[in-house]
């Protein structure tokens, strides 16, 4: 690019905190994400994916199965029911705790995690130089979970620390309780307790009651893979910042089952690919990302890492990696009585596979695909809104537009439009000024749009003009889809 073009387009620096609320209003505007229900007031943590965020979303589940199935020969996939026999979730441990700690302040009505508030007072108590009383609120607070009354002792903690809800300064707080969040509903006709059904809190556990099903009809050795998109559920008490945390959403999951004594090898392998998946296959900031190591952790892993993404709201997790040993196919193997042992039919060794886990969340990966793409600047002394979206993850790839819509002109357009879509998602639009049409493909994140103009008709070529440098040039339109393709590999 000459330094005249890139003189074209100057870039406009947005405070994070515009930025959430810009997008909220243009995931609306142009049909990425709706609330749901609206027309009714909507439902809280719930939303609705338009055309565009639907195309989008698929885009990213694609690329995330491509990248975990058929780039491993040893992985393969599985789609199962969101509803389980209810043993499952008893094995699991989801029933006797999947629990988070809740506190209601009586005044406001509001309902808050205990856990989360004592965290931010800590972090505060940081901020704030008071590193002694920082340390001793800690070691109290990590001192809880094996007290003889966990709740009471949270409890004692948030009133001895005073501290108040940080949206509205209130204090008048409720005893802790711990709060379930696996959704129940009844199956069949009998609203009694023998009907209960969850709806899944997590995909992984189709994949583990599977183990023998996949391993014996695909004819996997270990180590080998099973991974799934689906969606799960959680009735999460702390809602809020679009749809980041939903009580609906949806999981891209894989468990790598390895030979007990190698799941730190692999994890570390699992690790440094899930990290570079969203830098080489997604196209996020790699500054953005970041590791966070879980130093408390979960009674069934050995080791767990998150990835994290600097959200306009702050850095938050995107995707979870955990070493979950035979936890889960053990306690499987003690509720259903069902043997869950492979056997190495070179050694004969016998063993419950250790799981390696990497767990995905769609819709997070959505919010910051948006919010990474987010940009404003001046092309040309106007001011434009644009989706810096990868290729891949864009929903659409290409805008047809002619310059005159009746005629000739309008008639290879829409031809040139036709033969596109056989391949790709491609928008026509024939209404207002070419600049108008422009901005309107750049915000939605359109990578290239293709101009049929009055020398389309004498020498079958069109313009290509790039969305990020709103350059130009001229192709062949019979070379457009050769084209596309290898913007998209
Ligand atoms: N099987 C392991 C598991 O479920 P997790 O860390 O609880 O692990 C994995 O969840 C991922 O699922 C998270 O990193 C996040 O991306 C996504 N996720 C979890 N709860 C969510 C929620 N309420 N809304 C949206 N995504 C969520």
């Amino acid at each position: 690019m000459s330094n005249t073009e890139e003189k074209r387009v100057q870039n406009v620096n947005l405070p994070p905190d515009k930025v959430m609320h810009k997008l909220v209003s243009l995931a609306k505007r142009r049909g990425f994400v709706f609330p749901s229900s609206e027309i009714y007031g909507g439902l809280s943590s719930c939303f609705d994916y338009g055309p565009l965020g639907s195309e989008m979303k698929k885009n990213i589940k694609d690329i995330w199965w491509n990248a975990m199935t058929r780039k491993h020969s040893n992985i393969v996939g599985i789609d199962a029911s969101i509803m389980m026999n209810p043993a499952v979730w008893e094995a699991s441990g989801h029933v006797s705790s999947f629990n988070d700690p809740m506190i209601d302040d009586r005044t406001t009505k509001r309902r808050y995690r205990a856990d989360h508030l004592i965290e931010n007072h800590i972090e505060k108590l940081r901020r704030d130089g008071k590193t002694e009383q920082a340390d001793k609120v800690q070691t109290v607070y990590e001192a809880a979970a094996g007290s003889p009354d966990p709740n009471r002792a949270l409890y004692e903690l948030i009133a001895g620390e005073a501290i108040k809800a940080p949206d509205t300064g209130s204090g008048d707080w409720t005893e802790v309780r711990q709060f379930n969040l696996m959704f129940q509903c009844n199956m069949g006709a009998v609203a009694d307790t023998s009907g209960i059904v969850y709806l899944r809190p997590e995909t992984a556990q189709g994949i583990f009651v599977n183990f023998h099903n996949v391993r014996e009809s695909s004819r996997m050795k270990v180590p080998f893979g099973i991974a799934q998109i689906g969606k799960a559920f959680r009735n999460e008490i702390v809602k809020g910042n679009f749809i980041f945390r939903m009580v609906e959403f949806e999981q891209m999951e894989m468990q790598y089952f390895v030979k007990p004594g190698t799941q730190i090898e692999s994890f570390e392998a699992w690790r440094e690919e899930r990290f570079n998946w969203y830098i080489a296959e997604l196209g996020l900031t790699p500054e953005k990302l970041h590791w966070y190591k879980h130093d408390k952790l979960a009674h069934y892993a050995d080791l767990a890492y998150d990835i994290k993404f600097e959200f306009p709201f702050g850095i938050e997790e995107i995707e979870g990696i955990h070493s979950r040993t035979d936890f889960d196919l053990s306690q499987h193997q003690q509720y259903s009585g069902k043997n869950m042992e492979y056997i190495d039919q070179t050694t004969g060794e016998r063993y419950i596979p250790y799981v390696v886990e990497t767990s995905s969340g769609c819709d997070r990966l959505f919010l910051a695909l948006l919010s990474d793409a987010y940009s404003e600047d001046v092309v040309d002394g106007e001011p434009r809104v644009m989706l810096k979206l990868s290729p891949k993850v864009a929903p659409v790839k290409a805008a047809v537009l002619p310059l005159v819509k009746k005629g000739e002109m309008g008639e290879t357009a829409e031809r040139f439009r036709n033969d596109l879509s056989t391949a790709f998602m491609v928008q026509y639009d024939d209404a207002a000024s070419i600049g108008k049409r422009y901005r309107r493909q750049d915000e939605i994140g359109t990578p290239f749009c293709f101009t049929v103009d009055h020398q389309t008709i004498e020498d079958q070529t069109v313009t290509v003009r790039y969305r990020d440098s709103a350059v130009q040039e001229r192709i062949d339109m019979a070379r457009a889809k050769e084209f596309l393709a290898t913007k998209l590999v």
